[in-house]
């Protein structure tokens, strides 16, 4: 018996997409996330068929909901979401999540923090015992404010990146903002003192870590299996 080829990222991150595909119901207003395993979702709703509208959390989103014609809201025009579903570039044991590896953390935080439930999808290997040290956090500012934001953020202890397209110029968010990469060695020890401090930088916009917003999360390992994490429940 020949032991089974462990499956590919993108076929985790589909299996992730499609465990997530089961708690949405015709009807609902969701929160659509940003990146490659929300794509996933995205194409399992339309070839479903789902009756559900969805606020993007990107103009990227956006963009792929119109293709597959999937019925867009803006936020002005919802209370709230029954249900928003994103994917995440970190997760911590309690469920805390750094977002924003693809620039939309801000209307991902908006979105999510909007919704009745949020549900990170994405693969086991996001796991970590801290954020920000393998991948770093991403921090959107105002153009005017990058150079001392990077400062304070070198003092306070962060490797902090100005984030660009190769050797090109900076990246801009969907917002008009450049982003700042800070990563801290060894990890960020409490991330909800962080989350504050950050946000109290005069011309930080937001910061990529989701704490206390995450309700569940589904997360496929290398067989396919996804497990189904809640926060406080092991
Ligand atoms: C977008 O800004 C991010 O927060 C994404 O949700 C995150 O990078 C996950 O992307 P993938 O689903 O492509 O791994």
């Amino acid at each position: 018996m020949t032991a089974e080829e462990p499956l590919t990222i993108d076929a985790r991150k589909r299996a992730a997409a499609l465990a997530a595909l089961e708690l949405i119901q015709d009807g609902m207003q969701l929160g659509l996330g940003t990146g490659s395993t929300v794509e996933h979702l995205l194409g399992a709703i339309a070839e479903r068929g789902l009756d559900v509208a969805g606020v993007p959390t990107s103009e990227a989103t956006e963009a792929y909901c119109r293709e597959l014609d999937l019925r867009v809201l803006h936020p002005s025009e919802v209370e709230s979401l029954d249900l928003a579903i994103d994917g995440a570039d970190e997760l911590d044991h309690a469920l805390t999540a750094t977002k924003g590896g693809g620039g939309a953390l801000l209307r991902e935080k908006v979105v999510a923090a909007m919704s009745e439930r949020f549900v990170v999808i994405a693969t086991t290997d996001k796991l970590v015992d801290r954020l920000g040290h393998s991948f770093p956090l991403p921090i959107e500012v105002v153009p005017f404010a990058a150079g001392p934001v990077t400062r304070r953020l070198r003092e306070r202890g962060y490797d902090v990146q100005l984030r660009t397209a190769g050797e090109g110029p900076a990246v801009v968010t969907d917002n008009g903002n450049p982003l700042l990469d800070a990563r801290m060695v060894g990890g960020i020890e409490d991330p909800a003192v962080e989350e504050l401090w950050i946000a109290a930088l005069p011309g930080v916009v937001e910061c990529g870590l989701f704490v206390d917003l995450v309700d569940h999360a589904l997360l496929a390992d290398e067989d396919g299996r996804v497990l189904s994490l809640e926060p406080g429940v092991s």
